[in-house]
């Protein structure tokens, strides 16, 4: 329980966008932010008080910020188990090397799920062309194959329904560890952003209904299109998750919502501020990374509740040129990462509508 004050320094590793809307929450709280990350051009630079450019398996470079912050955290899970090891050393690390252990490995992280109690789609390990056919077996089609670690946006993915599909799964894995699961056929994707503080209360947002497009998210929207007992169930279950990881922190829990029977099948975790938590910067009562700066000091968690209705479209590549239609509508709240290449696909800004479908 160390409270970390307003006027302290917050560490965060990785520079891109998750850290950028972390450092501006931080700074309106009266924090200082010091980012590391290895690419110079890296969008949290813009907004932060100090910077280190180095790699993560740079120890030197890791153990001098990690001195210099009071608490240190991240943006991504792909931090590398030895330098969360090395800044653990030097500083508090929140949320622990425990979450980061769980959420990089997709097996890991469905045994972990299925320990919690939380149900998961059926899955099975697999890596070389014979376990695969063995995983097919017990599983069925259709199926996902997909590399345990590494993947993120539909990356390190293969969807199997045909015979034909199975030969393009060793390509996209290359023989690396990696399950298959079973296909969830499911109608509708929701998430849950929750906090837990260090002091471990826990407060969780309201569900959020996502829509992606090639496997990036496009759009939330909140209230979910789910009943109260579904909206209920779902911030149980990740409240759970956050307690048995004793997480610190937010953490997005990614959820597929089947609506005749009820059920959630809970599908991944992610241990930091998630994309579709970005609606709360004007859609709730406190912002996600207002809540994470919160939750790793140890201050009062913030009210959850949103502000009506809220729709958050994401802006990919060039979408983000339109910034004369979002500033003409007087309910766009408009945001721009600060990234100089649009390329096609790449998360470049997103917009939040709060209660703009009753004017
Ligand atoms: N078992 C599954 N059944 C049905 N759809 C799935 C399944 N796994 C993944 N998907 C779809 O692919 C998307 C990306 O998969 P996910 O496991 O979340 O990986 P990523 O790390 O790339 O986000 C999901 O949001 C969902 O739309
Ligand atoms: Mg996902």
């Amino acid at each position: 329980m160390t409270r970390i004050n307003p006027g302290s320094t917050i560490g965060i590793m990785g520079g891109g966008q998750l850290g950028r809307m972390l450092a501006l929450a931080a700074a309106n709280l009266g924090y200082r932010c010091h980012i590391f990350c290895p690419d110079e051009r890296s969008p949290a630079f813009q907004v932060a008080h100090d910077v280190t450019i180095a790699d993560y398996s740079d120890e030197k470079a890791l153990t001098a910020f990690a001195q210099s912050v009071d608490v240190a955290t991240y943006e991504f899970e792909n931090v590398p188990a030895l330098t969360a090891e090395i800044v653990s050393r030097e500083t508090l690390l929140r949320p622990g090397a425990r979450a980061l252990q769980v959420s990089q490995d997709r097996l890991h992280e469905k045994d972990f799920l299925t320990e919690s109690g939380v149900k998961t789609a059926p899955y099975v390990a697999f890596e070389s062309e014979a376990e695969l056919q063995e995983a097919i077996k017990k599983i069925g089609r259709p199926a996902v194959a997909k590399t345990r670690r590494f993947g993120y946006d539909g990356k390190g993915q293969v969807m199997i329904k045909n015979r034909a599909d199975i030969d393009k799964v060793l390509d996209v894995t290359g023989g690396a560890p990696a399950i298959l699961e079973g296909f969830v056929n499911f109608d509708r994707e929701i998430s849950v952003v929750v906090a837990r503080s260090a002091s471990g209360d826990v407060a969780a947002f309201p569900v959020g209904e996502n829509v992606h497009s090639n496997h990036v998210l496009d759009t939330t929207d909140v209230p979910a299109q789910i009943n109260d007992m579904v909206e209920a169930k779902a911030k149980v279950m990740a409240t759970r998750i956050a307690n048995s990881l004793e997480y610190v922190g937010v953490m997005g829990v990614e959820m597929f919502v089947n609506d005749g029977a009820g059920e959630i099948i809970v599908n991944e975790i992610a241990p930091r501020v998630h994309n579709s938590g970005h609606w709360t910067i004007e859609g709730a009562e406190t912002s996600q990374f207002e809540q994470h700066i919160r939750a790793i000091c140890d201050l009062p968690l913030g009210p959850t509740d949103a502000r009506g209705r809220v729709h958050m479209k994401n802006l990919l590549g060039k979408e983000i040129l339109e910034f004369d239609k979002y500033l003409a509508d007087p309910k766009a709240h408009y945001h721009h990462y600060g990234k100089q290449d649009p390329r096609p696909g790449r998360k470049m800004g997103h917009v939040t509508w709060v209660n703009a479908d009753e004017d």
